[in-house]
């Protein structure tokens, strides 16, 4: 697999590793794709908002360890408003690229990243626990990756519908049945979703 030479830097020798002692927030997430997970650690400066340190624990692959070290980079330091607007897509981009197959462990690093930022928030009582909305399915759908091409099936219109009541998901997704990722990603989908206490059906339709 070809990696750039700022993943290969950043897997080498990754910056900000370790567990915390005493941390404000943490979060540990697992990718539905490989079952590789990652620990983000946060310390929070109460007055300004802004992350003081930043670290990370990680459970996979090369390129989730490279996705984890830069995106503790680029939090480090930054407010929590700042840090939140940080993506996926910033992080790969700031590693010059990932393979199509790995975009997303770099998903799994925002995600982990934003988790973390979301606990200090409700623990603090800067929100509310998010009630559980088509939004919130949504946005979990836009972090699932097309293996193919690395880019979410949501950007690549591949979901045509999608519909919540009474804790039943519906989802009609563009996928045809020649499609060799369609299953993968069936899975994927069930696997973000399922973790929520709020859903208690999912039904996922492709065309004939
Ligand atoms: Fe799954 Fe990297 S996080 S292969």
């Amino acid at each position: 697999m070809q990696y750039s030479d700022k993943v290969m830097e950043h897997f080498m020798h990754p910056h900000n590793v370790g567990k915390m002692e005493n941390p404000d927030a943490t979060a540990t997430e697992g990718s539905p794709a490989c079952g590789d997970q990652v620990t983000v650690y946060l310390k929070v400066d109460e007055e300004s908002h802004t992350i003081s340190d930043v670290s990370f624990l990680s459970y996979g692959c090369a390129s989730n360890i490279a996705t984890a070290s830069m995106i503790t980079d680029l939090a480090k330091g930054k407010t929590l408003e700042e840090a939140k607007k940080i993506t996926w897509r910033d992080a790969m981009e700031a590693l010059d690229g990932l393979p199509p197959v790995k975009v997303h462990c770099s998903v799994l690093a925002a995600d982990t990243l934003l988790t973390a930022i979301s606990n200090y928030e409700i623990a603090k009582g800067l929100k509310e626990v998010p009630d559980f909305t088509k939004e919130t399915i949504v946005e979990e759908l836009k972090k699932i990756i097309y293996p193919k091409v690395g880019e979410d099936i949501v950007s690549l219109k591949m979901v045509k519908y999608v519909g919540f009541n009474h804790g039943e998901i519906l989802i009609d997704l563009n996928i045809p049945s020649f499609d060799q990722w369609r299953g993968n990603v069936a899975d994927e989908i069930r696997e973000h979703l399922e973790k929520y206490p709020d859903v208690k059906d999912i039904q996922i339709n492709f065309p004939e």
